[in-house]
Order: structure tokens, then C-alpha cells, then sequence
């Protein structure tokens, strides 16, 4: 990563904190992201012991995997990201390091997860490569991006990251074909691409900024009558376009 990159994600991190918090304490977002976070755990081999959540920032998903799997590990850039992580897991095992220069020896993981992270990075083979370098021959790479197979979603985030102050513009999302791609030159072969959220994904993920579900009574009814009927559309070959969101499972290419 360029260091003028790594320095604007801190910045732009350091702002985004709060907004996370408030994220996730609202009950029909955290309904939404707590499924979010259990179709990316449904992949996760039995066995499995140590985790990595690469790029946790406030480690709402983290606090679940350390429930699941106790003693696992966040990474964020962002330090004032981390720090929001206390609230939902004291003493968590937290490393503020950059995704590009991972601090961890080959093979010290079972399992690695990057919950919209490698679209902040510039180097996206170099991140990759770091995950597979970071498993061991057996581990299981699950990691869910922005996907902008869909022309008008892909519009529309190209201007939310141009227009919005908490976007870089710099960041931007990845087909289904690009994003195989990039693991493949890492050296993964991708076990699984699925597309994930649709109506809960814009009605209910972030009401920091489309709040309008908070003033609706019987949100959190809603919220799991959309995450129904978008977890149908993303079944469906063509409907599943509308999908805003591809989860990857990816293994070391070799593995057994
Ligand atoms: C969209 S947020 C997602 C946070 C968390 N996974 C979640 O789902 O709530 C992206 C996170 O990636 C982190 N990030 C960006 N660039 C990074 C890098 N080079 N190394 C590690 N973390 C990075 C940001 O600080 C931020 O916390």
C-alpha cells in the first residue's frame, strides 16, 4: 500500500469510529449484520481453531468469532478503529498493523476473515498473498467485498465514494470475475462466490447513512423479512445481480 493510502484510510477511519458504534447498537442493524457475519462463519471447516478477522475495525464481527473460536485475533490500520473493540470484547487480542505487512508468521491460521477490507487497500494481490501466507496449507480465506457486477450499483457506489465524506475515492468494489482473478494470482482457488444483501443490505446495514427503517415501528420484523427475501434473490442466477455484497471461501492453491 502506498503510504499516502495507508495514511488516508487512519484518517478516514479515525472519523468513521463513532459511526460504527452507532452502527452497531442499533437493533435491526446489528440483526442484519449479526446474519451478515453467520453466512461468512457457515463456511468456516470444523476443526478450526485460530482465527483472523483482517481489518475488524470496531470488532463487532470479531467479539462473535471469539465467542465461536476464543483467543482470536483482530487487525486494523486504524487504531482508533481497535479501540471501539473494548466495548463489545475486553481484552481482546487486537494488532494494529497494515494488511500489506502482516506481522504474523507463516501458517498461523486456520482460518482468515476480511469483512470489506481489501477494497481499502491499493495492492490487492499483495493483501491476498498475505492471507495465504498467513494460513496454513489447510486454511480457508472467507471474505466478503463490495461486488459491482450490476451497472447501476457499481454507478452508485462510484458516486457515494466520490461525493460522501466517509468514502475514499480511491476504494471501489469488484466483479465476481475480478475478484476470482485476484485470489487466483495470490495463489487461492475459490471454493465458493456467493452474492449477499440486497433490501437489508441498504434498508438496515448502515443507518448512519440511510436512517429512514429507524423511524418505521416493527423495524427489526422488517430487517428479518428483507434478509428472507434477499437471501432468495441471491440464490437465483440473474436476480442474485442485485446483490451488493460477494462472499468468497477461498483455499491455498495445493491444499489438500
Ligand atoms: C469497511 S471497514 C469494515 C470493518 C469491519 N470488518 C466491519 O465489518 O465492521 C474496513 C476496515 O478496514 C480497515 N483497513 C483499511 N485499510 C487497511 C489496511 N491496509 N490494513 C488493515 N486494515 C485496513 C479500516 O481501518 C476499517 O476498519
Amino acid at each position: 500500500m502506498s503510504v499516502s493510502n495507508a495514511q488516508s484510510q487512519i484518517d478516514l477511519h479515525r472519523e468513521l469510529a463513532p459511526r460504527y458504534a452507532y452502527r452497531y447498537g442499533l437493533e435491526f442493524s446489528r440483526l442484519f449484520q449479526q446474519d451478515w457475519h453467520a453466512e461468512m462463519i457457515s463456511h468456516v471447516p470444523s476443526g478450526a481453531r485460530r482465527v483472523l478477522d483482517l481489518g475488524c475495525g470496531t470488532g463487532f464481527f470479531l467479539a462473535e468469532l471469539d465467542q465461536k473460536h476464543p483467543g482470536a485475533v483482530g487487525l486494523d490500520i486504524s487504531f482508533e478503529m481497535l479501540k471501539v473493540s473494548e466495548k463489545y470484547i475486553p481484552g481482546a487480542r487486537l494488532v494494529t498493523a497494515d494488511a500489506e505487512r502482516l506481522p504474523f508468521r507463516m501458517g498461523s491460521f486456520d482460518v482468515v476473515f476480511c469483512k470489506g477490507s481489501l477494497h481499502h487497500v491499493r495492492n490487492h494481490v499483495k493483501f491476498l498473498a498475505n492471507c495465504r501466507e498467513a494460513l496454513g496449507k489447510e486454511g480457508v480465506l472467507v471474505m466478503s467485498e463490495p461486488c459491482n457486477d450490476n451497472p447501476l450499483i457499481k454507478l452508485a457506489r462510484a458516486i457515494l465514494y466520490k461525493k460522501s465524506p466517509h468514502f475514499d475515492e480511491g476504494d471501489q468494489g469488484f466483479t465476481r470475475k475480478g475478484i476470482i482473478g485476484l485470489c487466483e494470482q495470490a495463489g487461492f482457488e475459490v471454493v465458493k462466490a456467493r452474492k449477499y444483501g440486497v433490501l437489508a443490505y441498504v434498508f438496515a446495514g448502515f443507518p448512519d447513512h440511510l436512517g429512514v427503517l429507524k423511524y418505521i415501528p416493527g423495524n427489526a420484523w422488517i430487517t428479518r423479512a428483507f434478509i428472507r427475501i434477499d437471501r432468495l434473490i441471491c440464490a437465483l442466477p440473474l436476480v442474485s445481480l442485485l446483490g451488493f455484497h460477494i462472499v468468497i471461501v477461498a483455499r491455498p492453491r495445493g491444499a489438500g
